[in-house]
C-alpha cells in the first residue's frame, strides 16, 4: 500500500512574506525528520518558484492548482505541464470544484488536463465531489462516478498514476465535514471503480478534501479507503497541517 498524502491547497491565499514563513514553520515543525507519509503543497502559478527555492531536497514535495489543457500555444494566461514541469512540480490539482463551478470546467477539460500533467511526469490530483443539490437529490454515486469515469476514459493504461480527491461541494471551506462513515462509503465507490479500470488500483491514493482540520483527521485517515487529504484551510496554519501529517500515520 502507498503511503498516505497529505496535500496543502493554498487556493488564491499566498504572498512572497507569507509563503516564506508559513513553509518555514512547516520545515522547522518536522525537526529534520522524514514524515511518515507525503506531504505537498499547492500554490498559485506565480509562487511555484519561490516553492521549489524552499522546499527543494526537502521532505515536501509542491505543484499546482490548475494545468492548461493545451500543450504550449495562442492560450493567453494560461499554465502549461512542461513550464509547471520547469518549476519541479510533482502534482498538479485538477478539477476542483472551485474551477467547474467558476470556469466552467467540464468532464471532458479536466480530463484532457489529467492527461497533459501525466504526459509531462507530473501526478494530477484528480478532484470529484457533489454539491449539496445533488447530495439530496441521491446522487451523489453518480456524479462522482461520472466525473471520475470521464478522466478513466482519457488516461486509460496510466488510470494507476492519478491521485484523486473526494471533495464534496457542500464541505468545502464550510466547516461541515463528511462524517467519516460518509466520505468512506464514496471512497469504497471510487476505489470499486478504479480496481475495474486498472490492475493496479492499489497504487491509485483517494484523498478527502473538505474542512478536514487538526481535530477530525484522525478519523477521517482511519477509514479503510482515505489515503491522505487535500487540505483547504488548514494548509494555511503550520500547526494544523502538522498535526493533520501526525494523524495521517
Ligand atoms: P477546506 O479544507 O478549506 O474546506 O478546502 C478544501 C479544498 O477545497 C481543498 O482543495
Amino acid at each position: 500500500m502507498n503511503k498516505k498524502l497529505i496535500a496543502g491547497n493554498w487556493k488564491m491565499n499566498a504572498s512572497l512574506s507569507t509563503n516564506d514563513a508559513l513553509v518555514k514553520a512547516m520545515l522547522d515543525g518536522l525537526q529534520g525528520a522524514v514524515p511518515a507519509v507525503d506531504m505537498a503543497l499547492c500554490a498559485p502559478a506565480p509562487y511555484l518558484a519561490q516553492l521549489q527555492t524552499l522546499l527543494q531536497g526537502s521532505p515536501i514535495a509542491w505543484g499546482s492548482q490548475d494545468v492548461s489543457a493545451h500543450e504550449q500555444g495562442a492560450y493567453t494566461g494560461e499554465v502549461s505541464a512542461g513550464m509547471l514541469k520547469d518549476f519541479g512540480c510533482r502534482y498538479a490539482i485538477v478539477g476542483h470544484s472551485e474551477r467547474r463551478q467558476y470556469h466552467g470546467e467540464t468532464d471532458a477539460v479536466v480530463a484532457a488536463k489529467a492527461q497533459r500533467a501525466l504526459a509531462a511526469g507530473i501526478t494530477p490530483i484528480v478532484c470529484v465531489g457533489e454539491t449539496l443539490a445533488e447530495r439530496e437529490a441521491g446522487e451523489t454515486e453518480a456524479v462522482v462516478k461520472r466525473q471520475l469515469a470521464a478522466v478513466i476514459h482519457v488516461v486509460a493504461h496510466c488510470t494507476s498514476e492519478i491521485v484523486v480527491a473526494y471533495e464534496p461541494v457542500w464541505a468545502i471551506g464550510t466547516g461541515k465535514t463528511a462524517t467519516p462513515e460518509m466520505a468512506q462509503a464514496v471512497h469504497a465507490v471510487l476505489r470499486a471503480q478504479l480496481a475495474a479500470a486498472t490492475q493496479h488500483p492499489e497504487r491509485v491514493r483517494v484523498l478527502y478534501g473538505g474542512s478536514m482540520n487538526a481535530a477530525n483527521a484522525a478519523s477521517l485517515l482511519a477509514q479503510p479507503d482515505i489515503d491522505g487529504g487535500l487540505i483547504g484551510g488548514a494548509s494555511l496554519k503550520a500547526a494544523d497541517f502538522l498535526q493533520i501529517v501526525a494523524a495521517a500515520r
